[in-house]
């Protein structure tokens, strides 16, 4: 992802290289003067000295599409989207099996769940969409194109562990998005879990746990003996349902590419989140440069699937190339329009890149000199 040095961000905003690392060290991050902070910690340090940072849009996968404005009285409840964060190895990925597999088990014994990056399970029925961590790269991506993907972070910290810096990031990450988070303390089981030190080092970053009059939820959990997990699902659908999130199904589909890949027999496979809208088979699509008709859907059980509704994960098959993680996606009136989109898109990232190279030569030449 893109990132700054300390003494560059100091400069822009008139202060001193020292300010902003006295101030980093308030944030838990240490640095030092020439090192590089990503755009999220820079956005948080900027916002702390009254400064607004502007993320610049990626218009080349962007433009060529007119928005559609959503009729009020189209709106209808739609599930949250999660996504899990924390620090390397502090179980994210566990945690998101022990829940699927809990799930799995619970309502459709047997059933055999593929991965597909993102899965919705249902608790008290309702639905919940998880999303495995995008790496903070592809989370900064989404961010830089307006496409906020999630409605809740759960913040992964090992009891055995504590904060770390990864955790420190994320929860930068979460701050600047402006998502709601909620802290899952992973590994309770352990003999060596300390629960009370994680609660105390998670203060020190600002977030204050309920319990001791502050606003953030922490679920003692366990992905190994499932200890928490209800509690913690619970707890993701109390969040939820203050935020009131709702999507209009009726209209063409909208959403983020979560991941995508070319497949040997299957040709290029994007994962996509429908936002909103509902995507069905033969709908004509851009995805950044890419385009096609929906040919085929998979849902997150492996089934083929006709349609996919709003915060709905699903496997699209059709599309001419392949997408990156953080493209949107539209539905569009008909092929025409798809191929016309994608042509003007790639014509505009062409035209981008050699402007780049074209500014890197003359560079060049001028070092020459
Ligand atoms: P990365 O994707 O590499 O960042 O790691 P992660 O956060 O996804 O962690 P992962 O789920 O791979 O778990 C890391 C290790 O911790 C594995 O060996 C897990 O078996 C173990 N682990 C995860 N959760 C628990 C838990 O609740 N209890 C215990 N005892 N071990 C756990
Ligand atoms: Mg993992």
């Amino acid at each position: 992802g893109d990132t700054i040095s300390v003494k560059d961000l100091a400069m822009k905003m008139n202060k001193s290289a020292g300010e902003l690392i006295k101030k980093l060290m308030g944030l838990g991050v240490m640095a030092t003067i020439n090192q590089e902070v990503d755009v999220e910690t820079a956005e948080i340090l900027a916002n702390e000295f009254g400064f607004e940072v502007d993320i610049k849009v990626d218009e080349s996968t962007y433009d060529f599409i007119e928005e559609i404005e959503d009729d009020p009285a189209d709106l209808v409840p739609r599930p949250c989207v999660v996504t899990v964060m924390g620090h390397v190895d502090h179980g994210k990925t566990s945690l998101l099996d022990a829940i699927r597999e809990s799930n799995v088990t619970a309502s459709e014994a047997g059933g055999i769940t593929q991965h597909i990056g993102a899965y919705q399970v249902v608790h008290d029925g309702k639905k919940i969409t998880f999303l495995d961590t995008p790496g903070h790269e592809a989370f900064t991506a989404m961010r830089a194109r307006g496409a906020q993907v999630t409605d809740i972070a759960i913040l992964v910290v090992a009891a055995d562990d504590g904060v770390m810096p990864q955790t420190v990031e994320a929860i930068n990450h979460s701050k600047a998005a402006e998502v709601p988070i909620i802290v899952a303390i992973n590994k309770i089981d352990k003999p060596d879990a300390r629960p009370e030190r994680v609660m105390q080092e998670l203060t020190e970053h600002g977030l204050v746990p309920e319990e001791w009059g502050g606003d953030t939820i922490c679920v003692p959990v366990s992905a190994k003996t499932r200890e928490g997990l209800e509690n913690l699902l619970e707890m993701i659908l109390l969040v939820a349902e203050v935020q009131e999130l709702k999507a209009n199904p009726k209209r063409l589909a909208k959403g983020t590419v979560i991941e995508a890949e070319l497949d040997k027999g299957r040709g290029p496979v994007a994962t996509v989140l429908v936002q909103t809208g509902t995507l069905k088979i033969g709908d004509s699509i851009v995805a950044g440069t890419a385009h096609g008709k929906v040919r085929a859907m998979i849902d997150d059980k492996g089934r083929r699937v006709k349609k996919a509704g709003p915060s709905t994960p699903v496997e699209v098959l059709g599309l001419s190339d392949v997408p990156q993680a953080g493209d949107i996606f539209h539905a569009v009136k008909d092929d025409k329009t798809a191929k016309t989109i994608s042509e003007k898109r790639l014509a505009k990232k062409r035209e981008e890149e050699l402007k780049a190279t074209t500014k890197v030569s003359l560079d060049d030449l001028f070092k020459q000199i």
